[in-house]
């Protein structure tokens, strides 16, 4: 079973889908574990110019018995050619390496200040020139989007930021939410850089359900309408991560879940990044 999100303009995205930062320690692992997942279910791929990885993710999607339609690939528009000005060509760039005819959707990776509003034209242009058929942004938070909303013709579709039980961002989801955007989640498994995965009130749940902590979190983002980027390079985890349709949480245990949130973030803040 497959679920899908519509996004505000039509469009069906399918979650989860499979991060892919680190994904493997050349071009030969990211297409396998990609060719993998696919095998597995996954039909959403997220890569980044910023990943180095197009080349070997558009290679397995081409590869990938699945047609392409059925599948659906993001990338992401880095900070430095926002900041030098090259935001045609990096999406000419990416569409190239990816080389699989169009992107699904294209995000701009992360806010680079003063030239929200610009940048975000620019992102309507290639919309509007059908090469692409969603944009969204990561890494915004609401005052961000109030900037960008003020001069916007079209509302992003999607805002790609970190979140997982320790930093709910239950503000930014209820404005994402009310404006129509729909929030992804980077490192809902809090990326192995802290103890969620061990964390005590989680592993109550899942073995009352007799499923990993993982699968908890992530059942946790897809009943709160967040859609998962869980990465693994490894063939059962991409499996396990997978394997969320068959149990439910409670309204209890979203909100038990909900309470774990300690504003803890493994990543940059996003008013901290420097370009
Ligand atoms: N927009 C942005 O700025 C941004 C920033 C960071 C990340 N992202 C996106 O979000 C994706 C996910 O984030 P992330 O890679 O940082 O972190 P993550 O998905 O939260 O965690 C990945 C780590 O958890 C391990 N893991 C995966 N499944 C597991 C399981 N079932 N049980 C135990 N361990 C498991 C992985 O190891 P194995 O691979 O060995 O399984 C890896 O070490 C990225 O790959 C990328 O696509 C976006």
């Amino acid at each position: 079973m497959m679920k899908t999100i519509q996004l505000n303009n039509g469009i069906e995205i399918p979650s989860p889908g499979l991060g892919t930062y680190h994904l493997g320690r050349n071009d030969e692992e990211v297409y396998r574990a990609v060719r993998h997942a696919i095998e597995v279910g996954y039909r959403h791929i997220d890569s980044a110019a910023f990943y180095d990885n197009e080349e070997p993710v558009g290679k397995a999607i081409r590869e990938s018995n699945v047609p392409r339609e059925e599948l659906f690939i993001t990338t992401k528009l880095w900070g430095s050619d926002i900041k030098e000005n090259h935001i045609e060509k990096a999406f000419e760039n990416s569409l190239h390496r990816l080389n699989v005819g169009y992107i699904d959707l294209y995000l701009v990776h992360w806010p680079v200040k003063e030239m929200i509003a610009a940048t975000w034209k620019e992102m309507e242009r290639i919309y509007q020139s059908g090469r692409v058929k969603a944009i969204g942004v990561s890494n915004h938070l609401i005052h961000h989007l109030e900037t960008l909303l003020q001069q916007a013709e079209i509302i992003p579709a999607v805002n790609q930021v970190e979140l997982h039980p320790f930093l709910v961002m239950q503000e930014l989801q209820n404005y994402c939410s009310e404006k129509g955007i729909v929030v992804e989640s980077w490192s809902p498994l809090g990326s192995s850089k802290i103890p969620l995965l061990t964390d005590s009130r989680i592993e109550e749940i899942a073995t009352r359900k007799g499923k990993s902590t993982a699968q908890v979190i992530l059942r946790w983002n897809l009943q709160k309408q967040i859609i998962p980027l869980p990465k693994s390079s490894d063939w059962q985890r991409q499996h396990e991560n997978f394997s969320l349709f068959d149990f439910s949480l409670t309204a209890d245990e979203i909100v038990e879940i909900d309470r774990l949130d300690r504003n803890h973030r493994t990543g940059v803040h996003p008013d901290e990044i420097a370009f």
